[in-house]
């Protein structure tokens, strides 16, 4: 397996637009499809498998505590996910510029990651539970970019504090940013579903 190769799923769609799902903390490739498949019935969804165990859970980047992150690992894993997604591109033939992310938690954070270091990547990302990945030295050009962020007011992990952080620094760089603050956790619920739901019908599926 060469380094841009992930473990995957790939289920094929009927429509232009890939749903990229993410993650999170000890999830798999097959953790989002259900949730993929409701957010959307005719995407096409591609979901890698982190390639990072902490005690054998699978992530997209190290960490060192849980909400600090090992910045070196994040960015060389952003360049990874990247390249996976170029090659899935000419592999699977599908759309990149109708590509949006769906992350959960680590996976929001990466799909953060990719947004601010590797912003070709996604036409968009709905980030649920997200965290402020990295601060680039330079900020990309987000401007074109639609940016959903699904916080939880009782978060343990992520204050109300930091999902609104993110949300400056993206709607400062150009993008669209959508924030929706729920009553809820960490976990998803399924008013989180019906956000991105309502969020993603909004979007141009081409
Ligand atoms: C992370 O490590 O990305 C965040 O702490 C969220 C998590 O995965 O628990």
């Amino acid at each position: 397996m060469n380094s841009s190769d992930f473990i995957h799923t790939f289920v094929p769609g009927t429509s232009t637009r890939t749903l990229l799902l993410l993650h999170g903390t000890g999830g798999t490739e097959n953790d989002l499809i259900p949730l993929g498949r409701s957010l959307d019935p005719a995407a096409s969804l591609l979901s890698p498998r982190g390639k990072v165990l902490e005690n054998g859970m699978p992530r997209f980047f190290r960490r060192l505590a849980e909400g600090v992150f090992d910045e070196e690992d994040l960015v060389r894993r952003t360049h990874e996910l990247a390249e996976f997604v170029e090659s899935a591109v000419a592999r699977y033939r599908f759309d990149p510029e109708r590509l949006v992310a769906v992350g959960y938690s680590n996976g929001a954070n990466i799909a953060g990651g990719l947004l601010l270091l590797r912003p070709e990547t996604l036409s968009g990302a709905a980030l649920l539970r997200p965290m402020v990945p990295l601060v680039p030295p330079t900020m990309p050009n987000l401007s074109g970019k639609s940016v959903l962020i699904a916080a939880g007011r009782q978060d343990p992990i992520v204050s109300a504090e930091e999902a609104g952080t993110l949300a400056t620094l993206l709607q400062g760089a150009g993008a669209a940013v959508t924030t929706s603050f729920e009553d809820a956790g960490h976990g998803l619920t399924q008013q989180t579903v019906e956000t991105t739901r309502r969020w993603l019908s909004n979007q141009p599926t081409g």
